[in-house]
């Protein structure tokens, strides 16, 4: 009975204690932990069990700032379509702060917030083959177990698609990297020693979420 409460205690502290860590110290990342998270990969479930995942481990420095400048510029030109159809300033509306607002759009439109991963000491680059009909939700169940092996390890990292969300820059890492044609570039993970402890990000209260037989009747009450 102890144990499985301890099993409870441990899932519930590694989900709660993950967060997107976008900053790294240098310290690099053990053989030991890199062969844990990948063994999370690989234990993840997947449709008929196909197993559609496979793994670049991206160390060397120069193509992680190449993979960097790619998310870079996608996410610049992601963020760019945000604001000119206006929902960048939708998401914004409660930030009354006029110049905290321009500051945030000019960081997100520049693309700066997602070049972050070449500094990290790991990127993983997931591949799925591509004729796997559930190639996103395996590969996602994969990513997810990394997330939290890292987590559990003490590493912090960031599930990053911002270098392959444009068809042109997922041919461009697939490429750098001599990815065959069969497989493509599902998203970049990036692995490193976190500089700091972050708060956790919100999220939407269980009592809104969860529906009793039929969507629209509240399962959970509203904590007080
Ligand atoms: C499918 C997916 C794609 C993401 N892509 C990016 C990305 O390109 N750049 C980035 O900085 N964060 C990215 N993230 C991280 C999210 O921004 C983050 O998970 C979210 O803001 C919640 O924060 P948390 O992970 O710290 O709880 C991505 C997350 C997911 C699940």
């Amino acid at each position: 009975m102890s144990d499985t409460y301890s099993l409870v205690e441990a899932t519930v502290k590694v989900i709660q204690d993950r967060r997107s860590i976008r900053e790294y110290t240098s310290e690099p990342i053990s053989e030991e932990d890199l062969k844990l998270i990948f063994d999370a990969a690989r234990l993840a479930p997947s449709g008929e069990n196909a197993q559609p995942w496979r793994f670049v481990i991206v160390k060397d420095e120069g193509m992680r700032k190449k993979i960097g400048a790619l998310g870079g510029g996608g996410s610049g030109r992601r963020f760019t379509a945000e604001f000119v159809t206006k929902k960048m300033q939708e998401r914004f509306a409660t930030l009354q702060d006029e110049e905290k607002k321009k500051a945030a759009f000019e960081k997100l439109t520049s693309g700066q917030v997602s070049a972050f991963a070449a500094t990290a000491p790991v990127n993983v680059v997931v591949c799925g083959k591509k004729d796997v009909w559930d190639l996103n939700y395996d590969t996602s169940a994969a990513i997810e177990n990394m997330l939290l092996m890292a987590t559990a390890l003490g590493l912090g990292a960031c599930w990053v698609i911002a270098p392959c969300i444009d068809i042109r820059d997922e041919l461009r890492v697939k490429e750098l990297l001599g990815v065959p044609e069969e497989f493509k570039i599902i998203s970049i993970i990036s692995i490193g020693h976190p500089t700091r402890p972050h708060r956790p990000r919100p999220r939407l209260p269980i009592h809104e979420i969860v529906f009793r037989e039929n969507w629209g009747e509240f399962y959970y009450e509203e904590q007080a």
